[in-house]
């Protein structure tokens, strides 16, 4: 029996078996795990890939992820047959025979197959996932589908496959599977089907109400986004002797794909799962043991440090510098540049493809990629205001932050560096807001901004009608949507004047609060209408996601000389066209 496995097995469920997907390879090939992206119709270059590294203090616990029920799993009579395609064996069991249901899933799953992943005999360990960064000895992986379904439907359903995960770890005296000899011969010896082992002979005593849970894909190609990953935290105990026969008998090395990003995805926990004591933080100080007043007790937090953001600016104060110039934007105008939109819990962020979108001028000294961008808002009110930086005494609606990091530095490195981050941040505020924006004290930016709030061009709102649409399909923590119109950084920032800003040094202004950030706080606002503004809090559901104001502790706020806001004839041909703007519009009523 077992032979027949090691010459199926470096094949993770080939959906496809005898069209394109025959063209990939772990190593030696055109298309090795870096390249599956390019295989025509694949989608290992999605936003929801396996395997991924289980970060466990980034893991919550889900109360619904119940015990698992398994049927026929003790069955050694469920293997039905052997299908050669040519490019590789399947080992199927029989339909409907081998199940399970309960474990947070929506309804039963069949077994088709059992497959593993492994390293070589250097002692490479081989599995997929990774557990806090550690790769197991190898990975087994029981693969099922939704009762019912056909391959072709599982493949196409976002719940369509469920696999069961188990790590495998050498230890000097197993405990568990594969110890006693008689064991040992399944896998030496030329077995027939019907002498086949059960499911539960592979898996040995693994205490299954302790796992994992994600959403993933196959790991192998065409990699479909279909997978409900089930990944259990006790691993399979075998010897080192067995461990070898996988690399040497089959001749084959290195068979697991590298781990891919969660890319904004939440991996949750079964309730049996011990995971390190919670450090979660929130905006309210009532919500949670960490709000904004106890973030610097957070382990490996700056958030009580010095030169901490955000800050109240007061445009008085700040000094002019002439080496705040112009910046420069590269590919700013890429209708193409954001990859996916992900519910953090704490704000709506869109991140970009990597490498492509780059600033760099205005005083930074350096080369900058743009990370992502995010929002920080208020409430559902109509005078809501949830700008995390203050200009003269105003809070603004909402505040954009596009997040940047040295080109030059990893982000690891950029974190723990001075000047490592540079955050460009734009106030909000709603778009023809004559009287609550006339009010303020800001005498001269204000008195622009109304001016400014004229000449709004529709297709503004169409820019952020598009993106808030996204926010819907994001409503539970932890998940994301790719990100699939038209929209360009340029297109978001609107018509806004990047020459004329303030600048500081700040922080971060969530936790760890790294002060790694060079901050740039643009004088000119975004407009945006209202009620489009409603829908971050209304959708996403949380409120008040801005951190409360931090003292300036002898920092000087720079400010940029160009500032078309104080030239006098700008101003009155501004008043000109919204008078005449008005107008307009009065007539067109
Ligand atoms: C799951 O199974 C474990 C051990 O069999 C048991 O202690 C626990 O109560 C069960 N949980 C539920 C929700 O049934
Ligand atoms: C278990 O397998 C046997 C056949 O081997 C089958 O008759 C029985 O229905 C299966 N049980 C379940 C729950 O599918
Ligand atoms: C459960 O699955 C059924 C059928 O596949 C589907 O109609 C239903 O919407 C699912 N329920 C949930 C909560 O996902
Ligand atoms: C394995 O066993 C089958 C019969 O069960 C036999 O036909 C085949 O020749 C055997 N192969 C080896 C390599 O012994
Ligand atoms: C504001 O949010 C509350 C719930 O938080 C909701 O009941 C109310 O309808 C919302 N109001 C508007 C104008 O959207
Ligand atoms: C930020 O800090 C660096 C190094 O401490 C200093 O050279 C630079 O002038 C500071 N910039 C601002 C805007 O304060
Ligand atoms: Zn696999
Ligand atoms: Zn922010």
């Amino acid at each position: 029996m077992l032979h027949i496995l090691f010459t199926v097995l470096p094949l993770c469920w080939v959906v496809s078996a005898s069209t394109s997907a025959a063209e990939w390879c772990y190593s030696g090939c055109d298309h090795t795990p870096s390249h599956w992206a390019d295989i025509q119709g694949a989608f290992c270059g999605g936003i929801r890939q396996s395997p991924v590294d289980i970060v466990t203090s980034e893991v919550k616990t889900d109360a619904l992820l119940g015990n698992f029920t398994f049927m026929n799993f003790t069955s050694r009579e469920v293997f039905d047959n052997i299908v050669n395609t040519g490019e590789t064996e399947k080992v199927n069991l029989k339909t409907d025979t081998v199940e399970f249901y309960g474990g947070g899933l929506n309804g039963t799953y069949s077994v088709l197959q059992f497959h593993f992943h492994w390293g070589d005999t250097e002692h490479h360990p081989g599995s997929e996932h990774l557990m806090n960064g550690k790769r197991f000895d190898m990975e087994m992986h029981v693969v099922s589908v939704k009762k019912g379904y056909t391959t072709e439907q599982a493949v196409t359903d976002k719940e369509g496959i469920a696999v069961l995960g188990f790590f495998i770890e050498v230890v000097e005296q197993p405990k568990k599977l594969f110890s006693t000899k008689k064991k040992l011969n399944h896998f030496t010896n030329n077995v027939s089907l019907t002498d086949a082992i059960s499911i539960n002979d592979l898996i040995g005593d693994v205490d299954l109400t302790k796992f994992y849970r994600y959403k993933g894909s196959l790991t192998t190609p065409m990699c479909n986004e279909a997978v409900l990953w089930t990944v259990f935290e006790e691993p399979i105990q075998v010897n080192a002797e067995l461990l070898q026969l996988f690399p040497t008998k089959t001749g084959v090395t290195n068979v697991y794909r590298p781990s891919q990003g969660l890319k904004g995805r939440q991996v949750y926990a079964s309730p049996a799962v011990q995971l390190p004591p919670s450090q979660h933080w929130c905006y309210d100080e009532h919500e949670c043991d960490y709000g904004p007043g106890h973030w610097g007790d957070l382990t490996g937090s700056f958030c009580a440090g010095t030169r901490q953001s955000p800050i109240k600016i007061s445009s008085n104060d700040a000094v002019v510098d002439n080496l705040l110039d112009a910046f420069h934007f590269k590919n700013f105008d890429l209708k193409s540049s954001i990859e996916y939109v992900t519910n953090t819990g704490h704000t709506v962020k869109c991140v970009l493809k990597e490498g492509l979108v780059e600033v760099s001028g205005g005083g930074l000294g350096h080369v900058y990629s743009v990370l992502q961008f995010h929002y920080h808002w208020a409430d559902n009110t109509s005078d809501s205001q949830g700008s995390e930086h203050l200009i003269d005494s105003k809070r603004y609606p909402m505040e954009m932050h596009i997040v940047t990091k040295r080109k030059d530095l990893t982000l690891d490195e950029a974190v723990r560096t001075n000047n490592g981050l540079a955050v460009l941040g734009f106030l909000i505020e709603a778009s023809g807001e004559m009287k609550s924006s006339s009010a303020s004290s800001a005498a001269e930016t204000s008195s622009q901004t109304v001016l400014k709030a004229g000449t709004s061009a529709p297709s503004n709102t169409e820019i952020w009608k598009l993106l808030t649409n996204y926010l819907s399909h994001i409503k539970d923590t932890g998940t994301s949507v790719q990100f699939t119109s038209a929209v360009s950084i340029d297109d978001l920032l609107g018509d806004v004047d990047r020459g004329s800003y303030f600048r500081y040094n700040g922080s971060l202004t969530t936790p760890n609060c790294n002060e790694a950030v060079v901050w740039t706080v643009f004088k000119q606002t975004i407009k945006v209408e209202h009620n489009l503004m409603q829908l971050f809090p209304n959708t996403m559901g949380y409120h008040n996601v801005y951190r409360p104001v931090q003292t300036l502790q002898g920092r000087t706020i720079y400010t940029s000389a160009a500032d078309a806001s104080f030239h006098p004839t700008l101003l009155v041909l501004l008043l000109t066209c919204a008078f005449v703007r008005c107008q307009t519009n009065a007539h067109g009523n």
